[in-house]
């Protein structure tokens, strides 16, 4: 078996770097995981999250291996595992689950209790996150295998749909949470602010959720003809005027029945000073455009600290929301990590079923790891891409 690794790494504000690392062990640090597989990752996709590290808006060290978004083939058991095999191809959800504790005995798997001592709540390579290594690597380790690991049910018929089944890690699971969280169904109007992959994902999960209207918001032309290639209506929100006016000119009402934010902390301000940072612009939006009694999704991520924040609050993660209007409202708030666990099975089976076409909604991108910097670079600059990594040269073209 090989022992060599590499995988994407944080180097610092604005640099990433595909380095030599450790071949991964069934273990972190003194604990034993004999519970855990070793994985030879098919697909690692970049993710919005990844950015806000690579931005430098956490605390982040560098020397950090990134990646969470990991679908794999099995290559080693660890003692302990009972019901996954070497050769299986499987999706792991970005949060890691002990599947013990009392929160994942409820399916509350986004707040494990025992796999990060620091907090609630574990994922691969992620800041603040229990330590555990990154996936965008040749290979990478997953803990509590038998918990975690959804097998794709025949390899081969997976392969013909793995730009489609990557996304089961994060991002298919996470915008359809959003919507089910903001009580999305047969009928509903919805807006989803955000035009990135979790934004589009959310999008595509509410017209599989039955939604009768969906309106997306950006300020990126490109992403937002992304979202109307699958027939959303979109606003764009580097033009001037209120919100209710232009939700008013495609609905004909002033509000929404639900709304997801797929934006979080760094959200920009709409209008003339699209330039600037607004951090809770995209919460105050939400409880002037949702109905009263309306529920509110929010994947979008806010943190605890923020480094790069332009103002002292904000930079402990305090936010200028205007509470009072979703207070009067009676609006409900869904906020943390998704609990991928929750969705993976059934989306796994509406892409197997040919009842959803995530990867062409998204614009999945597939490249090499060594490509990984310049994807990087060009996620960052909008582009209306989802950038997925292929380490080993094993997705047919
Ligand atoms: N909760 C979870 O489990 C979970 C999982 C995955 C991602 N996320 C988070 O979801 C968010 C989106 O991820 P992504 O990969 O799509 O990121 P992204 O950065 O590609 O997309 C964010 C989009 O928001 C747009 N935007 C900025 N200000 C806006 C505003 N005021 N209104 C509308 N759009 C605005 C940006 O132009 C960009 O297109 C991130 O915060 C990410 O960390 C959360
Ligand atoms: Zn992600
Ligand atoms: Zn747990």
């Amino acid at each position: 078996m090989s022992s060599a690794n590499r995988g994407v790494v944080y180097k610092g504000p604005g640099e990433v770097a595909v380095e030599s690392i450790a071949y991964p062990e069934l273990a972190l640090g003194n604990r034993k995981c004999e519970h855990g597989v070793i994985l030879k990752v098919v697909t690692t996709n970049i993710c919005g999250s990844d950015q806000h590290m690579v931005r430098g808006r956490t605390t982040a060290e560098p020397g950090l291996v990134l990646g969470h978004e990991i679908t794999g083939i099995v290559v080693e058991c660890g003692r302990d595992v009972e019901f996954i095999n070497q050769g299986d191809l499987v999706s792991v959800p970005f949060n890691i689950a002990c599947g013990r504790c009392r929160n994942c005995k409820s399916g509350k798997t986004g707040i494990c209790l025992n796999v990060n001592p620091a907090r609630p709540g574990a994922a691969y390579g992620y800041v603040d996150m229990g330590g555990w290594v990154g996936g965008q690597t040749e290979y990478v380790m997953v803990p509590y295998a038998d918990f975690n690991l959804l097998k794709f049910p025949d390899a081969d018929q997976a392969m013909d749909k793995i730009k489609d089944l990557t996304l089961l890690s994060d991002i298919f699971p996470t915008g359809f949470h959003g919507c089910v969280t903001a009580g999305v169904g047969p009928g509903s109007t919805v807006y989803i602010a955000g035009a990135g992959p979790v934004g589009l994902a959310a999008a595509v999960s509410a017209q599989l959720l039955g939604a009768a209207c969906v309106i997306v918001g950006d300020m990126i032309e490109d992403r937002l003809a992304q979202a109307r290639s699958f027939g959303c209506e979109t606003i764009d929100l580097t033009q001037d005027g209120d919100m209710a006016d232009k939700v008013e000119a495609i609905l004909g009402e002033r509000e929404v029945d639900a709304f997801v934010d797929c934006v979080g902390f760094e959200a920009h301000a709409c209008g003339c000073n699209h330039g600037k940072e607004a951090p809770a612009t995209v919460l105050n939006s939400a409880m002037s455009l949702t109905r009263a009694g309306g529920e509110i999704g929010i994947p979008g991520l806010y943190v605890t600290e923020d480094p790069g924040a332009e103002d002292e609050a904000a930079k402990q993660g305090s936010l200028s929301m205007r509470f009072g209007l979703g207070w009067a409202k009676s609006h409900s708030f869904h906020t943390g990590q998704c609990p991928v666990m929750k969705y993976h099975r059934p989306l796994m089976q509406a892409i197997l079923f040919g009842k959803v076409n995530i990867a062409d909604a998204i614009n999945v991108q597939m490249i090499t790891l060594d490509e990984a910097p310049k994807g990087y670079a060009d996620f960052d600059g909008g582009a209306a891409k989802k950038f997925v990594i292929d380490p080993h040269g094993s997705v047919p073209a």
